[in-house]
């Protein structure tokens, strides 16, 4: 299918519901504690959007029961919000998706990994290593660049840190409808020789393991694990393709508490808050990111 492209009227509602989406994640960061239920953050998020006229985009969505994801630990995404209680040592991927406006508008998809109370070792490195493979694959991202450059940046910093990238869930093409094509691939894939065209949003989302890439499909059908029961960690933003690099539609304008207020974090300017102003990307070639 060809990439659909956003007209300057559509534009402006998938800034605004994509702006929704960060804010609602920004949100969650304030409210994590050890002791608190996912049933929780989900009730949370549930009238943290639709007290603002949109709808969250995964209740009702192919019968998702709930209005976010939260994937704790060795759940690498769709974990569906229940009695699960989080723990110091936890983390967490929070994954927001708003349509606003509620059933006919457009969908921003947004998600990070947080820490709850002091992490091991192990969790704080997968967590940093997913958190830099989407902003090295942010800034691969322009008008004519194959899809393929995305995945092979991202697997090669993954296997550097000796990390796997998931396979089986791909980035999306995102706007008048949850998941669109193009699929976009987290990990090297050499037969993809579609190329972005400005004017198309989509989203990335790597998923990264300590252990192996494979996963397990639970018996409630939507919570996905590692195969190898090793931690994941996972952060997505949804962005506009344009001629000279990428608009990061789901870019934060506060500090992600829990997430990058940590002193081995950074907020990187991409993502979060800079004084460098909007989250507009101006590509540069990958050779001089990569090192190839
Ligand atoms: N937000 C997820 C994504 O990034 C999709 C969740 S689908 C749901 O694509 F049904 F689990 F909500
Ligand atoms: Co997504
Ligand atoms: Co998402």
């Amino acid at each position: 299918m060809p990439q659909e492209l956003h007209t300057p009227a559509t534009l402006e509602t998938m800034r605004r519901s994509c702006r929704l989406a960060a804010e609602t994640l920004c949100a969650v960061g304030r409210i994590l504690r050890p002791g608190m239920t996912t049933e929780e953050i989900d009730r949370f998020v549930h009238e943290y959007i639709t007290s603002r006229g949109a709808h969250p985009s995964p209740l009702g969505y192919r019968g998702f029961p709930r209005s976010v994801c939260t994937s704790v630990n060795e759940v690498v995404c769709h974990g569906i919000p229940g009695k699960r209680v989080l723990r110091e040592g936890d983390i967490i991927n929070v994954d927001v998706t708003t349509q606003w406006p509620a059933k006919h508008g457009y969908h921003g998809d947004t998600s990070a990994t947080f820490y709850i109370g002091e992490p091991s070792d192990e969790a704080r490195h997968v967590t940093e290593v997913a958190r830099r493979c989407l902003e090295l694959a942010l800034q691969v991202v322009r008008h004519n660049v194959r899809i393929n450059e995305i995945g092979a940046v991202i697997e090669e910093y993954a296997q550097s840190e000796g990390c796997s990238v998931v396979r089986e869930y791909v980035g999306h093409g995102v706007g008048r409808l949850f998941h669109m094509d193009p699929q976009i691939p987290h990990y090297k894939q050499n037969e993809v020789r579609e190329r972005l065209r400005a004017g198309l949003t989509f989203t990335i989302e790597p998923m990264i393991n300590l252990g192996g890439w494979q996963t397990e499909l639970a018996p409630d059908g939507w919570t996905v694990l590692t195969k190898d029961r090793s931690l994941s960690a996972q952060f997505e933003h949804t962005v506009l393709v344009t001629r000279d690099g990428c608009e990061v539609l789901t870019k934060r304008d506060e500090l992600l508490v829990g997430s990058e207020d940590r002193p081995w974090s950074r907020v990187w300017p991409l993502s979060g808050p800079t004084t460098l102003g909007p989250a507009v990307h101006v590509y540069r070639e990958p050779t001089a990111l990569t090192g190839r």
